[in-house]
C-alpha cells in the first residue's frame, strides 16, 4: 500500500507541474479530482503513511497558529529603481565603467506582487519566509504548500542539496476580480489592486481559505553556497528544470539597444499577461561580475529595477452622480470625457467618498488625470488646475439621496455617507431582493435584475417577503416571461423554504454581515428568535464579531419593519432555526459556559475544538471579557489573551483538561472524530 500511496503522489506532483508550470495538463480535472480523493482517502486509511508534502496537503488546513519568525541566510535587498531611460544608460554606463570586460545582462519583467524566499533541502520544500524588513520574514510554509506553481518536491536529480529560491507570489487578475466582486457583494472593502489581496492572503490564518484564492508564483533569483552555476540565466534555466516557474519572458542582452527593445517589447505585451508586472529587472548576468561591483547600502550595484509609468490620460469632469447601493451606502462616480487608457475608453471613474472629492478640491469641468495602475477601476489621481475654467462649480458632496429625497446620514469614523430610508428608497429594496434571491443566498433561479425591475414597478413584489405570495398566474402574464419561466420562478421560491438559517441570515442583508459572519451567526444563536434578541455584549462575544457588526445587527431587529417581515418570513415557511441534526449535541456538559480558543493543539483543530464546544453545549467566544468562563489554551497562545485572563481571573485550561472535561480520550483515533463521539460521564468535573 506504501508503494500504490507513493505512486499516486507522485502522479499527481506530475500533474500539477504539467497544469501550473507547462500550462498542459494530460488528464481533466475531474480525473485529478478523482485521483486526489483517492489519495485523500488513502491517507486517512493508513496516517503511518502521512507525508506533510503530500499533494492532498495543498488544499491547506486551519490549524495555523500566529507565524514564526525567521532569519534570511542572505538578507533581501530592494532594488534601485529608475523610470526614465536615461537612468537605464547610466546604469548600464557605470557596469560597463567598473568592470572595464565585456559583460551581458539579463532583463526580466519585474512583477508586482510580494517577494518569497523558499528553502528547498534534500529536493523537498522545508520553508517558506516572506521579505519582511529583509533580515528577517514570517514563516508562511503552510500557505505556501497550498500555492499550485510552487513545487513541494523537485524534478531530475541535479539540485543542490540545499538551495533558496526567491521569487514573487502573485494573485492572478481572474482571481482578483471575482475576489472583489465577492467582497463587494458582502460589503467588505475591495482590495485595491492584486498586491495588496495577495500580501493580505499570504498572511492569512487559515491556509484552507489561502488555498482557495488560487495564488501563483514565478520565481527569479537561486541561492546558495558553492552553486555550480557561473551565471544568472544558467542558474534559472536549471531551476526551470527541477519544475520551477520561470518566466518564458527572460533574455540575456549584450547591447543596450537589446536592452530598450526588451523594455519596449513588454511595455505593450505585458497587458495581456495573467498577473501584474510594473516594470523590467535588469541584471548582470555572471555571477564573478557581480561580486565584484558588490553592494550599496540598500541595494546591488548588479542590477536595477525600470518602472513603467502607470498609465495616465488626461480628461475633462462633465458631471459627478451619486448611486445608491443596497444597503444605502451612496458611492459619487465621476463622469468624464470618453479618453483611451491602457487600450480600454475610460468614461467613468470612481471617486470613492466625500474626502477624496474635497481632497481634490474637484471643479465641475476640471481638467483631471486619472490612472489606471495596478488598480482596476481608474481614478482621478490630480486636477491640472492650472487649465481649471473658472466657470466650473465645486463639486460638493450631496446631502439627500437622489433616489428618494431622504437625508443622508455619515457615521461617524466612516468615510461614507448613508441614505436611511432602508424600507422605501428603490435601489435599496430591489438592492436587497437581488441579494435575497443570489446564489450564496436563497439561491432562486430566474429573478434577474430586470425581472425584479418588473415585479417591483408592477407592485407585485415591494419587499422580499413578497416573493412567497406570488403564484404561477401573477408571473406569467408579465412582459417577456411565459407559463415556463413563470413556473421554473415559483418552484425555485418553494424549494428556497428549505434553505438553510445561515444562509437566510445572509440573505435579509443586514449591513456588514456577509456569508462568514452570517454562520458563525447562526451557530451561536441557533434561531432567529434568539438572535433578533441578542444584546451588543452577546453578540460581540462570538468569535470575530466586532462592535460594528454587533451594532448593526441590533440595529436590524430593532426596526418594526424588520421585525414584521420575520413574521412573514415564518408565516411562510423558512427556516428559522439551526437544523438540529446538523448541530450534533452531545452533552450539556459546558451549559452556559463561554469559552475563549487561543494558540494551537495537538489533538484536534481549533475549528474541530469549536465544534465540540457547541456539540457540550458551550458557547465560543472571541475575546475574553468578565463573561468568559475559560479561556482553552495551546501553544503560542496570544499573550494580549493571556495577560486579559491573567487580570480577569478567568479560569485558564489545557487541552488534556479539556478533553478529560468533555469525556474525550485525548488520542486522536477515529473514535475521537468530534461528530460522532458518544456522551462523555455526566458530572465528573461539574
Ligand atoms: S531580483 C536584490 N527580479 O522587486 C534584489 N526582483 O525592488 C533582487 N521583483 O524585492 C531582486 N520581479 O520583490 C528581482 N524579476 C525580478 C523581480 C523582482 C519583482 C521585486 C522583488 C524585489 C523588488 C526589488
Amino acid at each position: 500500500m506504501k508503494a500504490y500511496i507513493e505512486q499516486l503522489r507522485k502522479e499527481l506532483h506530475q500533474h500539477n507541474y504539467n497544469y501550473y508550470i507547462l500550462n498542459s495538463p494530460v488528464i481533466t480535472d475531474k480525473e485529478f479530482d478523482d485521483k486526489l480523493y483517492e489519495l485523500q482517502q488513502l491517507e486517512l486509511n493508513y496516517p503511518e503513511f502521512a507525508d506533510p508534502l503530500s499533494p492532498t496537503q495543498r488544499v491547506g488546513s486551519d490549524l495555523t497558529g500566529a507565524f514564526e519568525q525567521a532569519e534570511h541566510q542572505y538578507p533581501m535587498l530592494s532594488l534601485g529603481n529608475t523610470y526614465s531611460p536615461d537612468e537605464v544608460s547610466d546604469f548600464y554606463q557605470r557596469v560597463q565603467k567598473a568592470l572595464n570586460e565585456p559583460f551581458e545582462l539579463v532583463c526580466e519583467l519585474k512583477y508586482d506582487g510580494t517577494s518569497i524566499s523558499l528553502i528547498y533541502e534534500d529536493g523537498a520544500l522545508s520553508r517558506a519566509v516572506t521579505r519582511g524588513d529583509g533580515v528577517k520574514g514570517d514563516v508562511v510554509t503552510a500557505n505556501v504548500k497550498t500555492i499550485r506553481s510552487i513545487p513541494l518536491y523537485l524534478q531530475g536529480e541535479s539540485y543542490p542539496a540545499k538551495f533558496e529560491i526567491r521569487g514573487e507570489i502573485l494573485m492572478p487578475w481572474s482571481v482578483f476580480d471575482q475576489l472583489n466582486i465577492e467582497r463587494e457583494a458582502k460589503e467588505e472593502p475591495i482590495f485595491a489592486n492584486p498586491r495588496n489581496a495577495g500580501s493580505g492572503t499570504l498572511k492569512l490564518q487559515n491556509s484552507a481559505e489561502v488555498a482557495s484564492r488560487r495564488l501563483d508564483s514565478y520565481l527569479y533569483s537561486v541561492l546558495g553556497d558553492d552553486l555550480p552555476f557561473t551565471t544568472h540565466f544558467e542558474s534559472l534555466m536549471a531551476a526551470r528544470s527541477w519544475g520551477f516557474k520561470i518566466s518564458e519572458a527572460v533574455q540575456v542582452c549584450s547591447t543596450l539597444n537589446q536592452v530598450f527593445d526588451f523594455i519596449h517589447y513588454w511595455d505593450i505585451e505585458r497587458k495581456n499577461l495573467p498577473v501584474a508586472t510594473d516594470g523590467i529587472v535588469i541584471k548582470v548576468n555572471s555571477f564573478r561580475q557581480r561580486e565584484e561591483l558588490g553592494f550599496t547600502a540598500k541595494s546591488p550595484r548588479w542590477a536595477i529595477a525600470y518602472k513603467y509609468q502607470a498609465e495616465k490620460a488626461l480628461t475633462r469632469l462633465l458631471s459627478v452622480s451619486f448611486q445608491v447601493g443596497r444597503t444605502g451606502a451612496v458611492t459619487p462616480v465621476a463622469n468624464l470625457e470618453p479618453v483611451q487608457l491602457s487600450g480600454t475608453v475610460v468614461k467613468r471613474a470612481s471617486l470613492h467618498n466625500a474626502d477624496i472629492i474635497a481632497a481634490l478640491d474637484l471643479h465641475i469641468g476640471d481638467s483631471v488625470y486619472v490612472e489606471k495602475g495596478g488598480e482596476i477601476i481608474p481614478k482621478i489621481t490630480a486636477v491640472a488646475t492650472e487649465l481649471r475654467n473658472q466657470d466650473g462649480e465645486r463639486v460638493k458632496f450631496i446631502e439627500t439621496c437622489p433616489e428618494c429625497g431622504a437625508t443622508l446620514t455619515r457615521i461617524e469614523g466612516e468615510a461614507a455617507h448613508y441614505c436611511p430610508n432602508d424600507q422605501h428608497c428603490p435601489p435599496q429594496l430591489k438592492g436587497k431582493i437581488e441579494h435575497f434571491v443570489s446564489r450564496k443566498a436563497m439561491n432562486i433561479d430566474g429573478l434577474g435584475s430586470e425581472t425584479i425591475q418588473l415585479l417591483f414597478t408592477t407592485g407585485l413584489v415591494r419587499s422580499v417577503a413578497d416573493l412567497y405570495s406570488l403564484k404561477v398566474s401573477d408571473l406569467s402574464g408579465l412582459e417577456r416571461l411565459g407559463l415556463k419561466s413563470a413556473q421554473n420562478i415559483c418552484k425555485s421560491i418553494e424549494q428556497s423554504k428549505t434553505i438553510s438559517f445561515e444562509k437566510l441570515i445572509f440573505a435579509l442583508g443586514i449591513r456588514y454581515v456577509g456569508e462568514t459572519v452570517a454562520k458563525k451567526l447562526a451557530q451561536a444563536f441557533k434561531s432567529i428568535d434568539k438572535l433578533s434578541v441578542a444584546t451588543v455584549d452577546e453578540l460581540i462575544a462570538v468569535d470575530e464579531i466586532g462592535e460594528r457588526i454587533a451594532g448593526s445587527v441590533v440595529l436590524f431587529f430593532a426596526d418594526e419593519q424588520n421585525r414584521q417581515l420575520i413574521a412573514q418570513l415564518r408565516e411562510a415557511g423558512l427556516q428559522l432555526r439551526l437544523n438540529e441534526e446538523s448541530d450534533n449535541k452531545i452533552s450539556d456538559v459546558l451549559l452556559n459556559q463561554s469559552i475563549v480558543i487561543s494558540g494551537t493543539f495537538r489533538y484536534f483543530s481549533r475549528e474541530e475544538y469549536k465544534k465540540l464546544i457547541e456539540q457540550h453545549g458551550g458557547k465560543n467566544a472571541g475575546s475574553v471579557s468578565a463573561k468568559t468562563s475559560m479561556l482553552l489554551a495551546g501553544d503560542n497562545m496570544g499573550p494580549e489573551k493571556l495577560k486579559k485572563a491573567e487580570k480577569l481571573g478567568v479560569r485558564l485550561i489545557s487541552e488534556d483538561e479539556f478533553l478529560s472535561l468533555i469525556g474525550q480520550n485525548p488520542t486522536r483515533d477515529e473514535s475521537s472524530q468530534p461528530i460522532q463521539q458518544a456522551p462523555p460521564q455526566m458530572g465528573t468535573l461539574f
